[in-house]
């Protein structure tokens, strides 16, 4: 599908079909409410009627805000892509053009690799219409760069675990590197010896793809600020000797979504062209079981120095994160420090399906990170570090445990967990980002459809873009 921007003055096209929001109030002094009448619409939210006749497709909207516009956006272009035209209209404005272009290529987006026979739709081209273009366009390009970035991490997150494995991740970052003018650095499994990535390694060990540690770069002059990404990418997580029960495995590909959104977000950042310098780190690992799998009872070095008590292998995230974190931290000094990782289940039960975890020390950071995703039409909510929490991932023979002692608060006693791991320097640039809800659905919600929704790729970039 191939979205443009024109001036609705220039604008004619056959077999085009407008697509027109309602709410309730203005459904009233419609033009065509007789139609709608009889067809028995109300303008509820994500409800549309087609007025064929006039080739027009109404869509209900409960106000003009942007979340509802988005959705009602994602639910028209579901339906189009059923339809005989061949273009969509919609106008925009400077309100509403963001919400229109995450609707309708997030809520358009299909994942085709693996079909042999995927569906065609007549609809090839989206057409938005304005009064201004010059006014609109550097909105329109921004937008389209985040949705696309969107797009590709939710791509990689939908590659089957065979074909993406830790080496192959390591070959598309490289691919991604060449394309966006990055710089790549990869370390295997000697390199993360000399390292002393220990945990990282042990996580990996009974894999029969290297572990590899992926760091990328996005270096403009003179930046305004440094920023160090980190991401949790597990190209399968089997739970490990501690093996998760048959369903609960199902879907365990998506346990690289982390990762996936930072590759996804340097992207969007080298291609806003953004005055700050970015890097990426990756770890890349497949927990799996085997003769030499690492343990329960295993007691792991840390690259930081640090022992853990392995008490179950499948909280593993959080040991790779451990030693890479550690890795940036040495590698780049920077002003912010973001960590996106599928870590826990508990995060879920806490927040629900749809909202990522926020965890971290500074307040304002927090703050102004929930602004950014409000704006970005992403769902984030923090949750709160306590002494007490901290003190459930005690060892009795080693320095921290790699669970916690108690059944509550999983999702904040990994970030907990995490913490261990950040310098006092850091304690405040840093946020941790708990996407094991927000980063995969079964069943379609918002602008997301079946599969990786590209969680963390639109709350950062919107982030990023507002750094001073
Ligand atoms: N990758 C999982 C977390 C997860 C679960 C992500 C479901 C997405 C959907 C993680 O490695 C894990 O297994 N965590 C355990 C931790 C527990 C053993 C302390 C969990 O959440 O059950
Ligand atoms: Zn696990
Ligand atoms: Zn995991």
């Amino acid at each position: 599908m191939d979205i443009k921007l024109i001036s609705n003055e220039s604008y004619s096209a056959k077999n085009n079909i407008e697509v027109e929001f309602v709410t309730i109030e203005s459904l009233g002094h419609h033009k065509y409410l007789k139609y709608l009448n009889k067809s028995g619409f109300k303008a509820k939210q994500d409800t549309t009627c087609y007025l064929y006749e006039k080739d027009l497709l109404i869509c209900g909207i409960e106000t003009k805000d942007s979340e509802y516009i988005r959705s009602a956006a994602a639910v028209a272009i579901k339906s189009l892509k059923t339809a005989n035209y061949k273009s969509a209209s919609f106008t925009v404005e400077k309100e509403n053009i963001k919400s229109i272009i995450d609707g309708v290529v997030l809520g358009g987006y299909e994942f085709n690799k693996y079909k042999t026979q995927p569906s065609k739709p007549k609809l090839k081209n989206i057409y938005l219409t304005c009064t201004n273009v010059a006014q609109l366009k550097d909105a329109f390009e921004e937008a389209i760069i985040i949705a696309d970035a969107t797009c590709f991490t939710r791509d990689i997150v939908n590659i089957a675990p065979d074909e993406l494995n830790p080496p192959s991740f390591a070959k598309l970052a490289k691919k991604l590197a060449k394309e966006n003018s990055l710089e790549c650095n990869v370390l295997g499994h000697k390199e993360l010896k000399q390292e002393k990535c220990e945990a990282m390694l042990a996580v990996g060990r009974a894999s029969c793809h290297d572990t590899k540690l992926i760091h990328l770069a996005y270096k403009p002059k003179n930046p305004k600020k440094t920023i160090a990404l980190v991401g949790k990418g597990l190209t399968y997580d089997s739970g490990g000797l501690s093996l998760k029960p048959a369903t609960a495995m199902v879907t365990m590909k998506m346990d690289k979504a982390g990762a996936c959104a930072v590759l996804g977000i340097i992207k969007a950042v080298s291609e806003l062209k953004l005055d700050i310098e970015v890097h990426a780190f990756v770890g890349a690992v497949e927990n799996m079981i085997g003769g030499n799998a690492y343990k329960p009872d295993d007691v792991l070095t840390s690259r930081k120095g640090d022992t853990i008590e392995v008490r179950n292998t499948d909280a593993e995230g959080r040991l790779v994160l451990a030693d890479v974190l550690d890795y940036a931290q040495d590698k780049v000094k920077s002003d912010y420090l973001f960590d996106f990782a599928t870590l826990t289940g508990a995060c879920m039960v806490a927040l629900g399906q749809y909202t990522t975890g926020v965890m971290g020390h500074s307040s304002r950071l927090k703050h102004d990170l929930s602004k950014a995703s409000n704006k970005a039409g992403e769902l984030t909510a923090s949750l709160p570090f306590n002494k007490h929490l901290k003190k459930q991932l005690k060892s009795e023979i080693a320095d921290i445990c790699n669970i916690s002692n108690k059944p509550y608060g999983g999702a904040i006693t990994a970030g907990l967990f995490l913490d261990n791991f950040i310098k006092e320097e850091n304690k405040d640039k840093w946020l941790h980002f708990d996407i094991a809800g927000s980063a995969y659905t079964e069943s379609p919600w918002d602008v997301n459809v079946y599969g990786g929704t590209g969680a963390g790729v639109r709350f950062m970039s919107e982030f990023l873009k507002n750094i001073k």
